[in-house]
């Protein structure tokens, strides 16, 4: 087993200096860092930084995140994808409000709130709390198949790759700082294990990786192929009022883009949509006009090709939806509704 305080001391070195790490000898506060862990789960840290920043300044505390409306919760996390999260978000500071305020310091009862698995939990407990618990993302994954040199394939290896990260915590060097454990291993997975051309020359673990020495460390991990995504299509509406409203319309609150606002369209489905067909999912009866070309938006499980209709709003018809100006919608909507409005040329 490779050494902990090993790993600790180039982290006391080359830790990088993050928005939503405290420095040495500073407060942690568990709002700040269970935010984070939640928008580092779809975003990269350089991408998260300016939207952490403005998120903390809308919403600094978790009793000012339980209070907010969802519409504000969700006109904030614009653009970052995966909705649910959003949703799980403001319904886990409701959650911890609702309780008293505080974050549970176990894992076992950060788990218990709404959206907080096994990955977060672990990550909050040990970064906030110095709870002994490894938390397993993809960074540490890829450390821990290279030292122990685990050629089986992700996902399928995971639960074994858990298992021996866990492992890590026998060390009373780790167990004596398990926050910076952690983040040292996201720092070590980030800036010299990382994926394509691992700088093993720079590893304070170089001499235990077994991985390294069978000469297969930049190989692993290995990974399942995936299958393809299908393809789907969809037809939107762009309506523009008098005044260059455009109309939208909020999606239900269950399923994909839950709650979140939209263009109103047809449903997503494996075959194209012709103009007549598509028409019967209009908003309102309109002289629509088809917009060449077409967006495309890759979600995890499908790929989106949409075609977009527009119009202008005819004297007397009153749709259902809610108005608003282009940027300002363009700032409310998700990536995937922003590609129509591109498309459109910004009406
Ligand atoms: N990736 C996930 N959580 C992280 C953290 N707290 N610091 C750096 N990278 C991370």
């Amino acid at each position: 087993m490779p050494s902990a305080a090993e790993l600790l001391a180039w982290y006391d070195r080359h830790r990088r200096i993050l928005p939503w790490r405290a420095g040495p000898g500073q407060a942690r506060d568990p709002y700040r860092i269970w935010l984070s862990e939640v928008m580092l789960q779809q975003t990269t840290v350089a991408a998260v930084g300016p939207r952490y920043a403005r998120f903390l300044d809308r919403f600094p505390t978790v009793a000012a995140l339980a209070a907010a409306e969802w519409a504000e919760v969700a006109e904030e996390w614009a653009g970052l994808g995966y909705y649910a999260r959003a949703r799980n978000l403001h319904a886990c500071a409701r959650a911890v409000v609702a309780a008293g305020g505080d974050f549970p310091r176990d894992t076992a009862g950060l788990e218990a709130l709404p959206g907080i698995g096994r990955y977060t939990a672990s990550a909050v407990g040990a970064i906030a709390f110095d709870a002994p618990v490894v938390p397993v993302d993809g960074n540490v994954e890829r450390v821990t198949a290279r030292l122990a040199a685990i050629e089986d394939p992700l996902p399928g290896a995971k639960p074994r790759l858990t298992a021996l990260a866990a492992g890590f915590m026998a060390d009373p060097a780790a167990r004596a700082r398990p926050g910076d454990f952690a983040q040292a291993l996201f720092d070590l997975g980030a800036t010299v294990c990382t994926p394509r051309s691992p700088a093993c020359a720079l590893c304070p673990w170089c001499a235990g990786c077994m991985a390294r020495r069978m000469g297969i460390a930049a190989d692993l991990p290995r990974k399942s192929p995936k299958a393809a995504r299908p393809l789907r299509h969809g037809a939107h509406f762009l309506l523009i009022d008098a005044q260059g409203r455009i109309l939208l319309r909020r999606r239900a609150e269950k399923g994909l883009l839950g709650g979140m606002l939209e263009i109103p369209g047809t449903p997503w489905r494996a075959g194209r949509w012709d103009a007549a067909e598509a028409l019967d999912h209009a908003p309102a009866a309109a002289p629509w006009r088809a917009v060449p070309g077409m967006a495309r938006h890759g979600f995890t499980h499908f790929e989106l090709e949409m075609v977009l209709f527009t119009a202008a709003l005819p004297q007397g018809v009153m749709p259902e939806g809610e108005w608003q100006r282009p940027d300002a919608a363009r700032a409310a909507l998700p990536s995937v509704m922003r590609r129509l409005i591109d498309l459109a040329g910004r009406p």
